[in-house]
């Protein structure tokens, strides 16, 4: 036997393999059981940071900051049900009402990093000095400007993931894309040039942050700008203050969220985008134009029902606007999405919409028209939540944002889960507050992605459902949603 000639370089050792953590994170999405929920294993609501350098933002005077923030996470909304009693809410939707999302805000007057305690509708200081110039050059497509403010956005894993285990990422990641959606509307409100950041040093703005990413992990940021302009100040060296009770890690509660948090974090890609599945050959259905109607008037209007839809029809018009401003472009950096949104599809499950026929279609926002879709089988086969089974029947439209979850990581490796998931998150908070500006109502219910809706969307593997958007009539009298200012 002769021995093997030992090699004149050492191979490097191999790093991870690029799209991994996604593929085993969504077997383990596809192979979970039912899980109970051991709700004494509950973190705090929220987060908090000593008071020392607080700055308690004005109530009633307008404040762009307080005003983006408030809109973003306060708590601004006292709802009033048969079934849940009276209890606040926040302006945009979160997962089982559990807010994981947490934002941070670097200011250059008064100078500092701080947090948003949504709660007393403060800041408190993280960290001082003016630390903008750095959060801009973290940014993988920064504006021409060091920005007004940098709003930096983290998921708090275990403030839901001890209900949703790693599920958990998914509402991560979508929860960042509904509240991207709302900045975009909240800032235009305010007369603010604002963009949608997914892709940055992930590294450098955890460690400005002082935070710990098997706890709290960074996912998107937020550039503001009033048009003012905005003084770059030196870089100060400054240690970060400790929030008081830091949540624990998940590393070993969470393997798969963690194991593809962090390498979505690591991921540096080409930035290639795949070609989205073309337009089918189906029959066409053409809708009117859509009204004009500013997504700005939905933000008092909209809120989850609680109890389902009046089940009646809607009028055409309606459905083309909604889906007009979902698939909509948005300022931001995924390569082409001012143009639409590029990782997805937009799809429509038609229940009762006045002239057009019931079935499964695919949006073209090039045309505004609907191809139908070769479905087969109905969603109520589907494994649903009770809430979702009742609320179902009634709908007269569902919107599936579709998209394949791997096509993007030749590109993007394993950082296209999270531009994809936090698309999805805009579409369908679009669609939301596009329906209450039309005086309907919407709700997602997550549970409604699964292999039969797809079936029935006429979606085949890799394309699969992200969302599931009911939207319909509201039952009046049933909720009363209160703004409180
Ligand atoms: C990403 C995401 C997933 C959601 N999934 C569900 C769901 O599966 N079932 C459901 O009933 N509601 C779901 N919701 C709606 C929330 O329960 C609702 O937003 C929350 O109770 C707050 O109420 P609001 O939307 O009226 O502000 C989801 C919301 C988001 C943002």
């Amino acid at each position: 036997m002769t021995r093997q000639e030992a090699p004149d370089t050492v191979a490097p050792e191999a790093g991870p393999v690029p799209g991994e953590a996604t593929r085993r994170y969504l077997r383990a999405l596809a192979e979970r059981g039912p899980v109970s929920v051991d709700w004494s294993a509950a973190p705090p609501t929220h987060k908090r940071y000593p008071t020392a350098g607080r700055v308690v933002l004005p109530w009633r005077a307008p404040s762009p900051i307080g005003d983006l923030l408030r809109g973003l996470l306060g708590v601004t909304r006292a709802e009033w049900t048969h079934r849940t009693g009276v209890r606040l809410k926040r302006p945009a939707p979160s997962g089982g009402a559990l807010y994981p999302i947490e934002a941070y805000v670097a200011l250059g007057d008064p100078a500092g990093l701080y947090h948003y305690d949504p709660a007393h509708h403060a800041l408190d200081l993280v960290r001082v000095g003016d630390h903008r110039t750095l959060l801009h050059a973290s940014l993988t497509c920064p504006p021409a400007e060091v920005p007004d403010m940098v709003v930096v956005l983290t998921a708090v894993f275990w403030r839901n993931g001890f209900k949703y285990r790693d599920f958990a990422y998914r509402l991560h990641c979508q929860e960042v894309g509904v509240l991207g959606a709302q900045v975009l509307v909240v800032g235009e409100s305010s007369g603010l040039d604002t963009a949608v950041h997914l892709r940055f040093d992930d590294a450098v703005c955890q460690s400005l942050l002082g935070l710990d990413p098997t706890r709290e992990g960074v996912l998107a940021a937020f550039t503001c700008t009033s048009g003012a302009g905005a003084a770059a100040g030196p870089l100060p060296r400054s240690s970060a203050t400790g929030e008081e009770h830091p949540p624990p890690s998940v590393v070993g509660r969470l393997p798969h969220l963690s194991a593809l948090h962090a390498a979505a974090a690591a991921a540096t890609g080409s930035g290639a985008l795949p070609a989205l599945p073309p337009v089918p050959a189906g029959p066409l259905v053409a809708l009117p134009a859509p009204r004009a109607l500013r997504l700005a008037d939905g933000l008092p209007l909209r809120g989850s029902p609680e109890i389902g839809f009046l089940p009646r029809e809607i009028d055409a018009r309606d459905l083309a606007t909604i889906l007009a401003h979902a698939s909509a472009g948005y300022p931001g950096d995924v390569p082409g999405c001012h143009r639409a949104p590029v990782t997805l599809t937009p799809h429509i499950l038609v229940q009762r919409v006045r002239g057009v026929p019931a079935g499964a279609y695919r949006y073209d926002p090039d045309t505004g028209r609907l191809v139908a879709t070769a479905g087969t089988g109905r969603v109520e086969a589907g494994p649903l939540q009770p809430n979702t089974r009742e609320a179902l029947p009634e709908a007269s439209a569902i919107l599936v944002p579709a998209g394949d979850q791997t096509a993007g990581i030749a590109g993007f490796g394993d950082r296209w889960y999270r531009l994809q998931q936090a698309e999805a998150g805009l579409v369908v908070h679009r669609g939301a507050l596009a329906a209450a500006a039309a005086g309907l109502a919407a709700r997602i219910h997550s549970d409604g992605t699964n292999p039969i809706t797809d079936a029935a969307l006429g979606l085949s593997d890799p394309v699969h459902g992200l969302s599931f958007l009911l939207l319909g009539v509201p039952r009046p009298g049933m909720t009363v949603t209160a703004p409180l200012r």
